[in-house]
């Protein structure tokens, strides 16, 4: 249950119906439910509750406020990965000792911020990360708490932007160096090795790859003993998947049960870094049919919304659901349903059967929770759509869209010109 379901024909968020809110914001806009956000997150949480555990939310997939402040309240920790993270976890009051800080180019500054901010740990990818982390905790007269991201080279079977636990990738250090660097870092004077991190890729539909990294993180785990290194946190990083179309995910209880089996004995405390499975289904882009247009081979439903509000179905030709806000009997054609961009590649969805629209007609666009916002721009100087959160029969608008003067905030002529 997602909290967006028709009553009679109209489309509701909760109590609200999506046509009022489109009418009374404007479209493109991104609307949330509140109750699928607690849902969602209660649920991850307590498939947990027997052993001791921190979900730090993955703030990457959707980043307003007003979501990050409702998991603090529940609480959640936040995973980041850049000082503009940080800042924003911040101010929603979002608890810093519940903080983790991946990423691989962590800069001199930004390394600062979350030494002063005082984080729970950093997950560390290289060893002149680690360096560099040394020496601005030694300048701020601090110990850094510090996690190594291994890297344990298991194909997580998702799509290949989003893998990240292969040899390959960018990401972590090689499982097999990093007994060696462990023992460096433990040799630095403002280093304190509290944990062990890894993230293996995102929207994965079955458990055997977080399985085969498990086993390889225990040995691991083992050796890091064996030489007197004893870690308190082991960070399992995100990566569950979601339904978007016909993908069968495991849900969270059986992700935990396996985890829980590994992981039993084992005395640490695990912290997750969950993201879309939180908040993909917990949200859903609306948007206007401008025009409709026959095409030779096809037809187009031209729509206010366009690849810079959701720019997953051009990046990763990604499947979203799309549905009529307002049901109808008209025939049902093939259509590709498109923005206003200039480019080919502007598009949220291709060759889908869908009931002919006149113009003025809304859509929504299923599971743009996670990815959709915190992805978007202002590419051919589009606004940036609103965000609202839906509670029952109230909503509130959670960011306004952006004004045009927003887009030239910052911009000044040379002197020369
Ligand atoms: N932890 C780390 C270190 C990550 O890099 C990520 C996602 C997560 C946690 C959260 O993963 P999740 O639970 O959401 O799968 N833009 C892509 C997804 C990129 C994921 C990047 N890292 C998409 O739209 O599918």
């Amino acid at each position: 249950m997602h909290h967006f379901e028709y009553k009679g024909d109209e489309l509701f968020c909760e109590d609200v119906p999506v046509s009022r809110i489109a009418s009374e914001t404007g479209t493109p806009v991104y609307i949330y439910s509140s109750a699928t956000l607690t849902k969602h997150f209660k649920v991850f949480d307590l498939s947990f509750k027997a052993v001791p555990h921190l979900v730090c939310y993955s703030m990457k997939a959707n980043s307003n406020g007003a979501i990050l402040n409702l998991f603090s309240t529940m609480g959640g920790g936040a995973d980041i990965v850049s000082g503009g993270e940080l800042y924003r976890a911040l101010k929603a009051g979002i608890d810093p000792g519940k903080i983790v800080y991946s990423g691989v180019g962590k800069t001199s500054n930004e390394i600062d911020m979350a030494l002063d901010a005082g984080i729970l740990m950093f997950n560390v990818e290289s060893e002149q990360e680690l360096e560099k982390i040394n020496q601005r905790a030694k300048n701020l007269g601090v110990c850094a708490p510090v996690a190594l991201r291994v890297n344990p080279d298991v194909d997580p079977k998702t799509h290949p932007y989003i893998s990240t636990g292969l040899k390959k990738n960018k990401f972590g250090i090689n499982i097999e160096k990093s007994l060696k660097y462990y023992i460096h870092a433990q040799s630095m004077p403002n280093i304190n090795i509290i944990g062990l991190d890894f993230h293996i890729g995102s929207q994965l539909t079955t458990l055997s790859p977080f399985i085969d990294a498990l086993k390889k993180i225990k040995g691991l785990i083992q050796q890091l003993q064996n030489n007197g290194i004893n870690i308190q946190y082991l960070d399992i990083g995100g990566g569950l998947g979601i339904t978007y179309d016909q993908e069968k995910p495991p849900h969270p209880d059986e992700y935990a049960r396996i985890i829980v089996e590994q992981m039993k004995d084992m005395n640490l405390k695990l912290i997750f870094e969950p993201g879309r499975v939180i908040v993909g289904n917990a949200g859903i882009l609306v948007a206007s049919v401008i025009y409709t247009k026959e095409g030779d081979t096809k037809d187009f439903l031209i729509v206010d919304a366009a690849m810079n509000d959701l720019m997953r179905p051009s990046l990763y030709d990604a499947y979203h659901n799309i549905i009529p806000v307002i049901k109808n009997d008209r025939s049902i054609k093939k259509v590709d349903i498109v923005g206003p961009i200039c480019e080919s590649g502007d598009f949220l969805a291709k060759d889908r059967q869908f009931n002919s629209a006149v113009q003025g007609d809304l859509i929504a666009v299923m599971s743009a929770g996670a990815y959709g916002f915190t992805m978007s721009s202002n590419y051919n100087s589009r606004t940036r759509a609103a965000e609202v959160m839906v509670k029952g029969d109230r909503y509130h608008i959670i960011r306004q869209r952006d004004v045009y003067e927003d887009m030239i905030k910052g911009e000044s002529l040379p002197d020369w010109q």
